[in-house]
């Protein structure tokens, strides 16, 4: 039985196949067709943090997959009580047949997973957002941008960057990232991201300049300057993080045609102009799209593993 938690503990073929396994689905549901690959099976989906596309997209996929979600806010169950994590997890792994979280500390997911008899799935927290990285990779391909792909990432160092780092790590691609002094990517993480880029010939860097960073990228991408969790430093970071909007003056440094990436929520005039989000809007809601068939590939994939 294996974890999506982070996308470290994947190997390059394995996260291709999934991807592989969502584009497959996504052609039959196109085409009129519903694979009930999940027929009576039942996904528990915990939310301590709000979301949209995350929501919508588990529980629209678990139906189309022939099984049934449940939606579980912290407000609703005993977790948010206080009901200790392990037992959370040997109860609902014992009716459940997945699990998908969404939480604020990661090591809250590695302890629900010790305790879980049933597949569990990083939905975010505040370390990584691993099922993002499927979709916005799904996307590349479609785009036909995957190959040779040099990707800027202009913003803060959070979960997204995180999980950039790892997948560039896995697949070998070129990853900038440019943060703000102080909003640095985690150490470890990026420690962690240099090691696995030695054997898969990723080219990783990181500096404090966006303009460094774009320069000849292929596709650029940011994320919201404070994450959700963070908003009492909202004001502070806006002033922090002035001179990393993506707008069309940093846009014109990446190279002609380059695509731009957001996983949503996007805050206008912040991480992002207008006029980059609005001109780039077939890829960046295509991007949402894909949260449903990568993670349907996903969940099919998972279940596959369990025999
Ligand atoms: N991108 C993303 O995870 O969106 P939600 O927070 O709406 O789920
Ligand atoms: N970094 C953002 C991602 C939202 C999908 C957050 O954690 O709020």
């Amino acid at each position: 039985m294996r974890h999506f938690l982070t996308l470290k503990d994947f190997t390059k073929e394995e996260i291709l196949e999934i991807i592989a396994l969502g584009l497959e689905i996504k052609k039959s549901l196109k085409a009129g067709k519903f694979n009930k690959e999940l027929e009576n099976k039942t996904l528990a989906m915990i939310f301590e943090k709000s979301s949209t596309r995350t929501r919508v997209s588990f529980e629209t996929g678990m139906f189309q997959l022939g099984g049934h979600a449940l939606f579980l806010s912290n407000r609703d169950i005993h977790l948010g009580r206080g009901e200790p994590v392990k037992d959370t997890a040997r109860v609902i792994s014992r009716m459940c047949d997945m699990v998908m979280i969404r939480t604020y500390a990661h090591s809250m997911i590695e302890e629900f997973a010790k305790y879980s008899k049933v597949p569990v799935i990083n939905g975010l927290t505040d370390s990584y957002h691993p099922v993002q990285l499927l979709a916005d990779y799904m996307t590349m391909v479609e785009y036909g941008v995957h190959e040779n792909a040099v990707v800027a990432y202009v913003g803060d160092g959070n979960n997204m960057t995180h999980s950039w780092l790892f997948l560039a790590a896995k697949l070998g691609f070129e990853l900038r990232v440019a943060t703000p002094k102080g909003y640095e990517v985690d150490s470890d993480v990026l420690r962690e991201a240099m090691e696995m880029a030695k054997l898969s010939g990723a080219v990783i860097r990181v500096c404090n300049d966006p303009k460094e960073a774009v320069k000849g990228a292929t596709i650029v991408t940011t994320d919201t300057w404070a994450s959700m969790g963070q908003e009492d430093e909202k004001e502070q970071r806006v002033k922090d993080f002035a001179g990393f909007m993506v707008n069309d003056l940093m846009m014109c440094l990446a190279q002609k045609d380059a695509k731009f990436l957001h996983c949503l929520p996007a805050y206008r005039g912040q991480e992002v102009s207008e006029e980059v989000l609005e001109s780039h809007a077939d890829i960046v809601f295509g991007e949402a799209e894909n949260r449903l068939h990568a993670q349907k590939g996903l969940m099919v994939w998972l279940d596959k593993q369990r025999g």
